[in-house]
């Protein structure tokens, strides 16, 4: 049986990472005799630039057909004067939504031989395996009224959330608990928000039919100290839209890079698989880019979406085995020691997958 897989590169180092992890998907449908359909369709600056909408309906119609989507990046500066309705990001906003991914699952761990590429002392970052489950479709990124009136100098996002939002994003993170080590820490800012209050109450109730799951809360802003100070002491991360971005970017700095990071976004059909990390301007085109994250999506991709966990796993190891073999891409570099390109880097995780 082949699966319809689409891709949608994007914009600034979407493409290059994206071009890596189907090479390394390529490799890994050989070795596991698996049939993959690769299309690829325009989201982002890129279809700006190409006389359509930031998410282009065919775009639409591919991905709700598609058996799972993978995503590079969207993002490019030659936009940044625009409101955000009409900005590359709001296609992948909307392609959220059109796909119905409320919940953005980040795993962060840290790699055997990239203890020291990240700021932490290596005894502190030791053991570190969390996930952080982000709800992905409420909170302030869609709450309306919004906008900007120049005329009276005020500007309005609304942060809403309701109940059956909060507790089937509740559901899935205790679901994915009893699976690991256990523990949610449920991260809001109930000391000063209702949404938060609302938010914190919902989760305590959906606890209760998870009674092997140990449930603890934690403000945003001390959360995000910890993370820095104990990051090892986390399991699973339940977090609404805009504190999940935030603290799943420190939770990749912590571990060596943001570029390490992958993501599944899922719901009930099906999944968008994505980096944690955007579209870096700076280094894009430059084959300098870490495809880390975009292939480990590839991996989720497969467990996740296409119910394939042996051919994920041979992805996850032969990435674990090229890092700890010593490749570098340079956000992970150590000054003075030797990088791999982008390209160089993926030659080795392909050549890791062992049939
Ligand atoms: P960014 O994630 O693109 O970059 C942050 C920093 O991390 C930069 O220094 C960048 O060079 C580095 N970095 C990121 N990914 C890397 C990788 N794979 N390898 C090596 N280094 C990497 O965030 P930003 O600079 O705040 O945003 C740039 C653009 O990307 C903006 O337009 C933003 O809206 C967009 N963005 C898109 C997504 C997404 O598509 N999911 C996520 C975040 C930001
Ligand atoms: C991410 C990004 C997006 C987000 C932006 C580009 C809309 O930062 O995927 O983390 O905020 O969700
Ligand atoms: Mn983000």
């Amino acid at each position: 049986m082949a699966f319809s897989v689409v891709l949608l590169p994007g914009d600034g180092i979407g493409p290059e990472v994206i071009h890596a992890a189907q090479r390394v998907l390529e490799r890994v449908a050989t070795v596991c005799h698996c049939e993959l359909e690769f299309t690829t369709r325009l989201i982002g600056g890129t279809a700006l630039k190409a006389g359509a909408p930031p998410l282009p309906d065919e775009t639409i119609v591919a991905a709700k057909r598609a058996d799972a989507v993978l995503l590079g990046a969207v993002g490019d500066p030659s936009f940044d004067h625009l409101p955000p309705g009409s900005r590359p990001e709001s296609g992948l906003l909307a392609l959220r939504r059109e796909m119905g991914v409320y919940a953005n699952l980040r795993p962060a761990k840290s790699w055997t031989g990239l203890e020291d590429a990240g700021p932490l002392k290596p005894a502190v970052l030791a053991g570190t395996d969390l996930i952080v489950v982000r709800e992905l479709l409420g909170g302030l990124y869609y709450g309306e009224p919004r906008g900007w009136d120049r005329a009276t100098g005020c500007a309005i996002n609304t942060l809403r959330y309701s109940q059956p939002e909060v507790e089937r994003i509740a559901r899935l993170a205790f679901e994915l608990a009893r699976g690991r080590r256990k523990r949610v820490v449920s991260v809001d800012k109930a000391n000063v928000l209702e949404t938060s209050q609302l938010w914190r109450a919902v989760v305590t109730d959906i606890a209760m039919s998870y009674p092997e799951v140990h449930l603890s809360h934690e403000y945003v802003d001390a959360c995000a100290m910890k993370l820095a100070c104990a990051p090892a002491s986390f399991d699973v991360v339940l977090t609404e839209n805009l504190f999940g971005d935030i603290l799943s970017d420190e939770a990749g700095a912590v571990c060596g890079s943001l570029g390490l990071l992958p993501s599944a976004s899922v719901g009930a059909g099906p999944g968008l698989f994505e980096p944690v990390h955007g579209s870096a301007p700076s280094i894009a085109g430059k084959n300098l880019a870490n495809p880390c994250g975009a292939i480990l999506s590839a991996a989720m991709m497969l467990r996740l979406g296409l119910r394939l966990p042996m051919a994920a796993d041979l992805i996850e190891r032969a990435v674990g085995d090229a890092l700890q073999a010593g490749l570098r891409t340079p956000d992970l570099a150590s000054p003075g020691t030797a990088v791999s390109s982008t390209s160089a880097f993926t030659d080795a995780v392909i050549q890791r997958i062992l049939g």
